[in-house]
């Protein structure tokens, strides 16, 4: 569920009317629940009440500063994939020590600053980078805590983009790999501290079945390691996936009452999710940590985007917006399905128009929608792109010398910058002319 609805034929999100913030702030415009994410957050972690665990959000499905310190004020970790990732997390108040440090390439200068932060665990991904951090470590006089990260090679089913958990992805070390890595490690390596395992098996997935899968056949490795190594944690990874094609509807407890009344198989919920997975990781007796990106912030958020004209070609009718790939790389990246609606509410059996919704950008590729049949909108309309607040704004760039979007955090009735809108000067920031 999330904070966004039709009120008196606007949209809202929660208690803030999307044209009043568009008025205000321009387009194209990023505008995120807090509410919603709160709510995500909340749900998960009494979903797993049942055990030992943290929640650690992938943050780089949306960094900003201001929703990092609302998580982190509700008692969240972070799932960090740079230095420059826990730069923000220090900065917004977050606490290192409930911090993984996950990717394959990390720097000595990262290393060091996030043995210098105190991180929960590097997430390792290959006995190179396993060596380089026991290294570094050793160089500083301290001892690195470290989880490797196992790559099951099950199929999660979802985009190739997104797969990590197979053996042809570049993420983690293979299944029949692991034991002897933990055993070199352990008798070679004094400065790594063996403090957990992780995996992550791909993003966006839709069923509970790859979870279920991957968890069932790594537990007898798992369990066998914490024996050896006096392990503390398990991290299962992020990655379950969120309504995109129904997204708007889904807000609604409605939406959700009928999908069951009806006895359609529901999305993925926290509770299947939770009873699936909690039977199983109890009887390891280990710390579990969940690393969840998009379904703490996907459906939380949209972007605003302007009709700025309508073109008739003799195949296609566009509608050319003020957002562009630039803006939102996900439909050009990914195939991704963003549901667009109209922020004014389109009057009761009105037909929908079969469009192109595509951006200023000079590139084909610059769609946020192709073949989808939309409202009808005329220029100076406000759309909104749902499901925008996971890997939306954080993969946005400034292509075209477009400056970012500005992002509002809308609490309840009121609506916060908490990003302005970059000008032409911070885009050219740092350049300069030989003389
Ligand atoms: N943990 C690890 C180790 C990851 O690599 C990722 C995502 C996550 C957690 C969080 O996954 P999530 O819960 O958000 O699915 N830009 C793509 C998604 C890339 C995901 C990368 N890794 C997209 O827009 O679909």
């Amino acid at each position: 569920m999330h904070g966004f609805h039709y009120q008196n034929s606007e949209l809202f999100c929660d208690g803030v009317g999307l044209a009043s913030l568009a008025k205000a702030h321009g387009t194209p415009l990023y505008v995120y629940s807090a509410n919603t994410i709160l709510d995500h957050y909340k749900r998960l972690d009494a979903g797993l009440d049942g055990v030992d665990h943290l929640v650690c959000f992938a943050m780089k499905a949306n960094s900003n500063l201001a929703i990092l310190n609302l998580l982190a004020k509700a008692g969240s970790g972070f799932d960090i994939v740079s230095g420059g990732e826990l730069y923000r997390v220090v900065k917004a108040g977050g606490d290192p020590a409930k911090c993984t440090f996950a990717g394959v390439g990390k720097t000595r200068d990262e290393i060091v600053y996030a043995l210098q932060q105190g991180v929960y665990s590097f997430n390792v991904e290959s006995e190179a980078e396993l060596r380089y951090i026991n290294e570094v470590a050793g160089e500083l006089g301290m001892v690195a805590p470290v989880a490797v990260r196992l790559n099951p090679n099950v199929d999660a089913k979802t985009h190739a983009k997104i797969s990590t958990g197979k053996s042809e992805n570049k993420f983690g070390i293979e299944f029949d790999a692991i034991a002897a890595v933990y055993a070199r490690a352990a008798k070679e390596l004094p400065n790594v501290k063996l403090r957990g395992v992780q995996m992550h098996i791909g993003s966006q997935i839709t069923s509970v079945n790859p979870f279920a899968q991957a968890v069932e056949k790594v537990l007898p490795l798992v369990a066998e390691l914490k024996a050896l190594y006096g392990l503390e944690f398990f991290s299962i990874g992020g990655g379950m996936g969120i309504i995109y094609k129904d997204s708007l509807a889904s807000g609604s407890t409605k939406w959700w009452d009928d999908k069951r009344r009806s006895g359609e198989p529901l999305p993925l919920t926290i509770e299947e999710y939770a009873a699936t997975l909690l039977p199983m990781l109890k009887k390891l007796d280990l710390r579990i940590l969940l690393e969840p990106g998009r379904f703490m912030v996907g459906n939380a958020g949209v972007l605003l985007t302007k009709v700025l004209y309508e073109k008739h070609g003799s195949v296609k009718t566009f509608k050319i917006v003020d957002a562009g790939m630039n803006d939102l790389i996900r439909p050009t990246l990914y195939e991704g399905h963003h549901e667009i609606v109209p922020v004014q509410q389109a009057k009761a059996g009105v037909v929908k128009e079969l469009v192109d919704v595509v951006g200023p950008i000079c590139e084909s590729g610059d769609f946020l929608a192709q073949n989808r049949e939309i409202a009808p909108v005329k220029a100076g309309d406000l759309l909104a792109v749902m499901s925008a607040g996971a890997y939306g704004f954080v993969m946005a760039s400034n292509y075209n010398t477009r400056p970012l979007p500005a992002e509002i955090l809308v609490v309840g009735d009121k609506a916060h910058v908490v990003r302005r809108r970059q000008t032409l000067d911070d885009c050219l920031a740092g350049e300069s002319i030989i003389e």
